[in-house]
């Protein structure tokens, strides 16, 4: 297939959806809800399907949507994700339609990857006839935590019809919009929390020797944590440890009693998710030994590293260069220690899971994700659904 020709068709159809996009992530960013109440995201989500002809299938994992079309000649059955929800961030933009819900933003793109979804479903139920095999559509809550994706998995979204192969993506601040950054293997990396509570003895802060200070035997701890990551880990595998949380002591005069940790762990090889666990604790066990303090230890394992199919990456790979701009490019190491529940999906089904270019400095929309003024280019959406489609149109060719 030419350049040519595979733009000819799809394209003018895609783009003609530009302003509807834009309408629907304006609709869905001024409505922002957190993960598990996307109750009104996702009632717009299927109100839109059911005007297209669709049954979408509701309240799946609380708030997920699921829709399936099939074409008029058999063939592959692909998933589709976005994922629905938002962040406890103020808005700062003042856009026109900026968040109208106090304490709550689309500050990660959720709401232009909803939009692109459903301009997916859009141009596929107005063009059903060029389509082959099936597509289930699959909106997902909770992408922040604590993940809509097992669930999801579990309410059985991959079955009847089972899906063979899946494709996501992220609007991307990192990268130029209409960039497109993809990789084969690990995109990005496995995110654990923990915490660590230090139990010592109180007391008068002029007399320490009566005391075990938690506060102190907690800041080495803090300090030692990172020793994990720079000298027990080979330094060719990334890996991140941040404490991020630290909570003691309530007057100046008093030897804290309880010290409180908390913070996350990120690596891309799986190997280092017994490791690491291990490593931290006997490190807390050493200290907390030392100073004559007793400690407790949570550690979750949140989402799985997400790993793309090296054969479905070349295929994501293959449809950018006939989509991005000449200039723009594909970024092929583009990779971040950031987590992602679609790392679920990808342990069950091959599939491939790409950024989409969205920062666009000359407007100021750069600021990073989870920032209270973040935005994207919403030009890019069409480019989205194009994406999409033509991985649609060319898996298995
Ligand atoms: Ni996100």
């Amino acid at each position: 297939m030419t350049l040519a020709t595979a733009l000819t068709p799809i394209r003018p159809a895609i783009q003609a959806l530009q302003p509807q996009l834009v309408q629907w992530r304006r609709t869905l960013h001024q409505r922002p809800e957190l993960g598990f109440r996307e109750v009104e995201t996702a009632a717009r989500v299927v109100e839109l399907l059911r005007q297209w002809g669709y049954q979408p299938q509701t309240g799946i994992a609380q708030t997920g949507v699921v829709a399936v079309i099939s074409g008029s000649r058999p063939g592959p059955v692909i998933g589709l994700r976005a994922d629905m929800d938002a962040l406890p961030i103020q808005e700062l933009n003042t856009v026109p339609y900026r968040s109208q819900i106090d304490g709550v933003m689309h500050a990660c793109g959720h709401d232009g990857h909803t939009a692109i979804l459903l301009g997916v479903a859009h141009y596929l139920a107005h063009h059903r006839e060029h389509l082959r095999g099936t597509v289930k559509l699959i909106f997902q809550p909770a992408e922040e935590g604590p993940g809509g994706a097992k669930p999801m998995i579990e309410a059985g979204v991959l079955e009847n019809p089972r899906v063979e192969a899946m494709f996501g993506l992220h609007l991307w601040n990192d990268l130029p919009a209409g960039s497109v950054g993809v990789r084969s293997g690990p995109l990005m990396a496995a995110s654990d929390f923990f915490r660590c509570q230090i139990q010592g003895r109180g007391g008068h802060g002029a007399k320490p020797q009566q005391t075990v200070d938690a506060l102190v035997v907690a800041a080495q701890v803090v300090v030692a944590l990172q020793s994990v990551v720079a000298r027990q880990i080979s330094p060719l595998e990334p890996a991140v440890v941040t404490v991020g949380e630290f909570h003691s002591g309530h007057a100046r005069n008093v030897i804290a009693d309880q010290a409180t940790l908390g913070g996350t762990v990120r690596y891309f090889n799986p190997d280092l998710a017994k490791v690491i666990p291990q490593k931290l604790e006997s490190i807390i066990q050493g200290i907390c030994h030392a100073y004559g303090a007793t400690y407790r230890w949570d550690y979750e394992y949140l989402y799985p590293p997400l790993v793309n199919d090296p054969a479905m990456t070349e295929l994501v790979r293959s449809v950018a260069q006939q989509v991005v701009e000449p200039g723009l490019g594909i970024l092929p190491d583009c990779q971040t220690l950031g987590g992602e529940d679609m790392s679920f999906f990808l342990q069950e089904v091959p599939g491939c899971y790409f950024f989409l270019g969205s920062a666009n400095p000359s407007k100021g929309l750069d600021f990073p994700h989870h920032h209270p003024r973040f935005d994207f280019d919403e030009a890019v959406l069409s480019l989205g659904v194009e994406l999409f489609i033509r991985c649609l149109e060319q898996y298995g060719r």
